[in-house]
Formats: C-alpha cells, structure tokens, sequence
C-alpha cells in the first residue's frame, strides 16, 4: 500500500516526465507539498530539461524553492506566456475543476495558471471527488483585502455559507496573511454543483480578490493511487 507522500511523488514525476520536456521554454510552478516532487524530478531529469529554461513561482514557498534548486527563476511580468504550470489542488472534481488556496497562494496560482497554455495538477487519491465539496471540507479559499474581511463574511452567508470562518495562524496569534498582503477566508458551501456561478457570485462581492474555486481551467490531472499507480484525466 502506498502512503500519501508515494502518490504525490508518483503523480508528479509522471506530470514532470509527460509535460516538459527539452522543448519547454517557461514553466510555471505552483505551491503546497506535492510540487515539491515536481522540482525534485525536475533536478534528478537533469540534461533533459532546458538549461535555458525559466521557472515562474507562484508563492515564497515555490520562490524558494526555485532558488535552491539552482534554477532560473523568472516572474510573471516578464514571461507572461507560459508552456506548462504544474500545481497541486485541495480537491478536483470529474470535469477537473478545482478547490485550491490549502496554502493560502491561489491568487497567484490562478494567474500563474492562466498564463499557462497547459495547466496540469497534479495531486494524491484523497483529492479526487465527483463534486468538488465532498472531500475538502475547510471549505473554499476566499482572499479578501483586510479593510473588507467584516464586510465579506455576512456577504458569504447570503450566498449560503452557514460559518465563514477567517483563517488564523497555526499559533492563533494572529490571521494567516498571503503573499499578496491579504487574509484568508475559508468557506464551505457543502457540495458545488454548479462551481461556475458559485466562483461568480463571490468574485463579485466587494472586497474579494480572488477564490480558490479553478474552473474550466485544468488541461489534465494526476492522480497517484493508493496501489502505487497513476491515473491520467483530461
Ligand atoms: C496552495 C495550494 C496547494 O496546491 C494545495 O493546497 C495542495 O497542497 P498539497 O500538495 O500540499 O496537498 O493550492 O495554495
């Protein structure tokens, strides 16, 4: 049996081996535990990656990791055409749209992902659902500006989340701040069934930056399985 780390690392050294290649120019790279196989498979393929290629984060965590890998990082405003972004997700359901923002970096995931020609995600079994809401139940990543988070919360409500709840540090000291300046709020509105108008509807209130609701976004994904094998979704 296959622990959750072996079904990361397989999903994503398959994800690294099927999508770049030495014709790869620019390669976005998103955040959370699992992309940490992407660049370590990206380290051990070695000659078979471009030397000259370019590497966009999406968060500190993928800055960093850039960095340490020794390889090119580049930002976004100056490789705003991407061949690949390679990401983890919170949850993905049947059509491939996704929860993401367990980490608090989906605004930059989202543009990262965007610029992408092809956005790939790559994730364990226990991500996989038929609709997004059955398996994370932390609910969906809200990033609000901090002027407006009071505002957004009974906002949430109306649109039928019964306890949005604004995310606080591991410590409790103090709210989770993202990258961007911005805090979290994370809401659950049971199962999604239709993830589309719900994005829209949020995206709408005043003081929301972004939501961690991907749809119609995600070109393939990858799932390793408990029993040690891949499964491929397009
Ligand atoms: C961060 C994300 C991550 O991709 C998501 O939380 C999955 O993380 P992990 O690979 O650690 O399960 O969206 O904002």
């Amino acid at each position: 049996m296959s622990s959750l780390n072996d079904a990361k690392r397989r999903a994503a050294y398959k994800a690294v081996d099927e999508n770049i290649t030495s014709e790869s120019k620019i390669i976005g790279i998103g955040s959370g535990s699992t992309v940490v196989y992407v660049i370590e498979r990206i380290l051990q393929r070695g000659n078979l990656v471009n030397k000259e290629c370019i590497f966009v984060p999406t968060s500190f965590q993928s800055r960093l990791l850039i960095i340490e890998g020794g390889l090119n990082l580049g930002d976004i405003d100056q490789y705003s055409k991407i061949d690949v972004t390679i990401d983890g997700a919170d949850e993905v359901d049947e059509n491939l749209n996704a929860i993401k923002g367990g980490g608090a970096c989906h605004l930059r995931e989202k543009v990262v992902a965007e610029a992408a020609k092809k956005f790939v995600i790559v994730a364990d079994y226990s991500k996989k659902s038929s609709t997004l809401g059955e398996k994370w139940k932390q609910g969906v990543p809200i990033e609000v500006i901090p002027f407006a988070y009071m505002l957004v919360i009974p906002s949430l409500k109306r649109l039928g989340c019964e306890n949005p709840v604004l995310r606080m540090a591991k410590s409790k000291a103090g709210p989770v701040i993202s990258d961007n300046g911005n805090l979290i709020i994370d809401a659950y509105f049971g199962l999604i069934k239709k993830p589309k108008e719900l994005l829209e509807k949020i995206k709408l209130l005043t003081g929301v930056v972004e939501v961690g609701l991907f749809v119609n976004m995600t070109k393939m994904a990858y799932f390793g399985n408990e029993d040690g094998s891949v499964d491929i979704k397009k």
